[in-house]
């Protein structure tokens, strides 16, 4: 998604926006539309041609109450818009796809595997996968989105024990499952493309599943298989479903958080040139870029009864959309929201969203993405645009698909890169 300083608001006819619509994420201007909504309809509702319909809110304060109250909200038929009035088959059997108690009883284990204490030991493994992501910036220029692709592979493929092998393809298919209507991953038209992709990966999950059941190693997949809650072992199709969702949300929206990182440092070289001074910002320049970029740019949820949403009744069934782009620019609490500054504090965004579904991988996301630019800060003195930026067409993902860039190096950052083989390229789907 472009990423600037809103237009002018007042002439936007708010019954013409279409926040549904995948084209406006690739090539238009979501934030000023969002602007315009939070000052004048913050609770607004969109029907989409086929009838459908549903209410988007963009506020920081509605966002927020939508995501946290599961009383009022649930999450269990269904979170994206891509599905919007079809029940969701995961529903109650995929953590992120459940209310409590189901919610919380899949929630509680996997959270301590997943808590940034018991993922510490990992770091110098992740630092590894960094610097081999980097390393062809010693020779020239370098996609840094597509490569990014391969990125949360390495650390959340590793994690759940998925075969190094496979892993250009799934970073391929769970692409596809998001942005299927973008002409990178489309194949035969978006609705095909996003059930092809299902299909293969809920078979790839299935068939691992089986393979590691009779031996559940020492990662997260075997993590899963010894689990418990209320005192069962989980079955197939929640065991699928939850993997599916682990290796979705990592792949989906971390490489996303690095390319409009670099991105947004290299549209403010001000605040490049202050990390370079003081490296110490790293973990607030992260922050920033989450806030900045927001890459899960909506969830979904239905009304469970009658209620009223800031003033507005919202009827029992209706779904409500979440805007986490737009509640991240709110001015009621960012300060200044549409300027880039890695030295931001606090900075309360809702970039991993917020209540009990709050991002499980968060601590996961936030290691590997402190020493990213760890490594950044350490090897670039300065990026250059080498080429066009493209942006990926989808109403969930606020993703970079492309961002060609090259690096002027600091003393010894060339011979610290050739010391590293470069990760293999992601693939295209055959
Ligand atoms: C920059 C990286 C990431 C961003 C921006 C992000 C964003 C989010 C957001 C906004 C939610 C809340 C969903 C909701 O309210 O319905 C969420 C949940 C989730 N995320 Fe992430 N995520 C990131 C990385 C990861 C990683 C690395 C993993 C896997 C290890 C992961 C797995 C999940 C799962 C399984 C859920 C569902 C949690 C639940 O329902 O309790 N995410 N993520």
């Amino acid at each position: 998604m472009r990423i600037g300083s809103p237009a002018a608001t007042a002439d936007i006819a708010l019954d013409t926006i279409d926040l549904a619509d995948p084209e406006l994420y690739a090539s238009g201007d979501p934030h000023t539309l969002w602007h315009a909504l939070r000052e004048r309809e913050p609770v607004h509702r969109q029907t989409l041609p086929d009838g459908r319909s549903f209410w988007s809110v963009t506020s920081y304060r509605d966002v927020n109450d939508v995501l946290r109250d599961h009383t009022r909200y649930t999450s269990q038929r269904g979170t994206l818009l891509s599905i919007l009035g079809s029940s969701d088959p995961a529903g109650g059997l995929m953590m992120a796809a459940s209310d409590p108690p189901v919610h919380t009883a899949l929630r509680e284990p996997m959270g301590k595997a997943l808590s940034a204490r018991a993922l510490a030991h990992w770091e110098p493994r992740i630092r590894e996968v960094v610097l081999r992501l980097l390393a062809p910036l010693a020779e020239g220029p370098l996609d840094l989105a597509q490569a990014g692709t391969a990125f949360p592979m390495a650390f959340t493929g590793a994690l759940m024990g998925l075969p190094e092998d496979d892993w250009a393809r799934l970073a391929h298919l769970t692409t596809m499952a998001v942005a299927p209507e973008d002409p990178a991953f489309e194949a035969g038209g978006g609705h095909t493309t996003l059930l092809s992709a299902h299909h293969e990966l809920f078979e790839y999950f299935a068939r691992r599943v089986r393979t590691v059941s009779a031996a559940p190693g020492d990662d997260l997949t075997g993590f899963l298989l010894r689990m418990r809650p209320d005192g069962r072992p989980l079955r197939q199709d929640e065991l699928v479903y939850n993997c599916y969702s682990l290796l979705l949300g990592a792949n989906v929206t971390t490489p996303h958080a690095l390319a409009a990182t670099v991105l947004a440092l290299m549209e403010h070289p001000d605040q490049y040139r202050r990390l370079l001074a003081e490296p110490a910002l790293v973990t607030s320049a992260v922050e920033e870029g989450l806030r900045w970029s927001s890459p899960a740019n909506h969830f979904m949820r239905y009304a469970v009864k009658d209620t009223e949403q800031n003033g507005v009744r919202i009827a029992r069934g209706d779904a409500v959309v979440a805007w986490l782009g737009s509640a991240n620019r709110d001015a009621a609490v960012f300060p200044d929201p549409y300027r880039f500054a890695v030295d931001r504090s606090p900075n309360r965004h809702v970039a991993f969203g917020f209540g009990p579904h709050y991002c499980i991988g968060a601590p996961l996301a936030r290691i590997a993405l402190r020493v990213m630019f760890q490594e950044i800060v350490r090897l670039v003195a300065e990026f250059r645009p080498a080429g066009p930026v493209r942006h990926l067409k989808s109403n969930f993902v606020a993703g970079i698909s492309s961002l060609p860039v090259t690096a002027a190096l600091r003393d010894g950052a060339a011979e610290a890169l050739a010391a590293h083989a470069p990760l293999p390229r992601p693939e295209a789907v055959a």
